[in-house]
């Protein structure tokens, strides 16, 4: 099994690049089921839950060509409704495909998606939302059916916010009879993304990005040519892995209003952040970084869980106590017993983790528990004296493409062995 070296303390420079987002291409992807003819997607990095999407689109029966990171789908040819576990498990977010198969086929048969290493991730809001279009759902030896002889428009009101429910309620709403309002809908930028994306297959989406999402159903034919928004938790991990290093950094290819809540921390921890259009210059000099006000994930706008961790690991060393209140997912805090072998002092208890700043950190071996908690350990070693090693990379190739050439490119010690 490879794992990363790192060999940290050391100040970074130099221009880092944001590549295209994850949690966008999958949605979209999903969606190109409906264009039923060929769709062009730009900027999809070579992740693994990428790999992992175009393994389901071909075992539906779709042509998928990838050049670089352009793929182009023919879902012309679909010739199938089901996603057997194999591929359920190869990546938990595969029910993300269940709106855009149900709605394209009237059918749709999913293993049930087991739950990962954040804790249970229960899809009951996804099936609640196509219940209320008018399928009908059965579970039966660990698969989910869902069946429907015409779906038709609904009003959802969601108790949270669900990025995945919101996503799979706007697909199967775009291409059938009547309007689907969704309440409380998810705000991510990816969730403006896919809007975007369906608008130019000929769907009529309005409202992503604010808590009420209208979709006026009708038949489309569409193709489409889109470049997907950059990944804003890829963003995220390079500007704290400058407070963590310390050094002069421009982070480059991302949309600085998507990273705010993460540039507000550094910069009240005492990182000097400079926004020029589509890139952020970050400066840690030589002063010990302060703890930041308590960290409360929420949906976006809020803070976004997923870039809690990453930002944990940058309060380690910071004078003072953090605060992190983590109220998306049950299991956040996995990373810390790694962390804590690098000299951190950190205490949870259920949602809440207390950092108390140490002097300094010291490399270990240590492993990745999860993508981000991965991302946490490869923050952290940049800032410590030694060479840490990071096994279980599985966990960070789900989401970072080229990680170890991005970091060398700032004057990272790192290798991939
Ligand atoms: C998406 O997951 C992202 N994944 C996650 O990134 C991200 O952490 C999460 O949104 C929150 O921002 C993708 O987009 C592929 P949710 P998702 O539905 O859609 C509960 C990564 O690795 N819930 O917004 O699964 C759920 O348990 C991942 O990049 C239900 O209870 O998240 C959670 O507590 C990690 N019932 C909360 O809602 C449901 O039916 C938010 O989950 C659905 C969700």
């Amino acid at each position: 099994m490879s794992t990363l070296r790192i060999n940290g303390g050391k100040r970074l420079a130099g221009e880092i690049e944001v590549h295209g987002a994850k949690n966008s291409v999958l949605p979209i992807l999903a969606a190109s089921l409906l264009a039923n003819g060929e769709t062009v997607i730009h900027n999809c990095p070579g992740l693994s839950d990428v790999d992992a999407a175009v393994k389901i689109l071909r075992h539906l029966g779709c042509g998928v060509k990838r050049e670089g990171t352009t793929i182009t789908i023919d879902s012309s040819t679909m010739d199938r409704c089901d996603i057997p576990d194999a591929l359920m498990r190869e990546m938990r977010s595969s029910v993300i495909f269940l709106g855009a198969i149900v709605a394209r086929c009237g059918e749709a048969v999913l293993s049930m998606p087991g739950g990962c290493e954040l804790g249970p991730r229960p899809i009951d809001m996804h099936l609640a939302a196509l219940k209320s279009m008018g399928a009908e759902i059965t579970e039966t030896g660990g698969n989910i059916i869902c069946r429907s002889k015409k779906l038709h428009g609904a009003r959802i009101d969601f108790l949270t916010p669900s990025v995945g429910a919101t996503e799979n309620s706007m697909v199967a709403a775009s291409c059938i009879e009547g309007t689907t309002v969704i309440n409380n809908a998810a705000r991510e930028p990816e969730i403006c993304d896919l809007q975007d994306y369906l608008n130019k297959l000929g769907a009529n989406v309005s409202g992503a990005g604010t808590p009420v999402i209208v979709v006026e159903g009708r038949s489309f034919k569409g193709s489409a040519e889109h470049t997907v928004i950059p990944d804003r938790i890829v963003a995220a991990t390079y500007l704290t892995a400058v407070a963590c290093a310390g050094g002069d950094v421009v982070v480059k290819d991302l949309i600085p209003a998507h990273v705010s809540t993460i540039t507000q921390a550094l910069e009240e921890m005492g990182c000097h952040i400079e926004t020029h259009g589509g890139s952020i210059r970050i400066v840690k000099n030589e002063n010990r970084l302060v703890a930041p006000r308590p960290v409360i994930t929420r949906p976006y706008p809020g803070f976004p869980t997923d870039a809690q961790p990453m930002l944990m690991s940058a309060t380690l060393t910071a004078a003072g106590t953090t605060v992190f209140v983590e109220n998306i997912f049950e299991n956040r805090f996995r990373h810390v017993s790694e962390l804590r072998r690098m000299g951190a002092d950190v205490k949870t208890e259920g949602r809440v983790a207390i950092v108390s700043g140490v002097e300094k950190l010291h490399a270990a071996p240590v492993a990745a528990t999860d993508l981000r908690g991965g991302a946490a350990l490869v923050v952290a070693a940049l800032g410590a004296e030694g060479t840490s090693v990071i096994s279980e990379l599985k966990h960070i190739d789900r989401g970072y493409y080229g990680l170890e050439n991005a970091l060398r490119g700032i004057g990272v010690d790192i290798e991939r062995v």
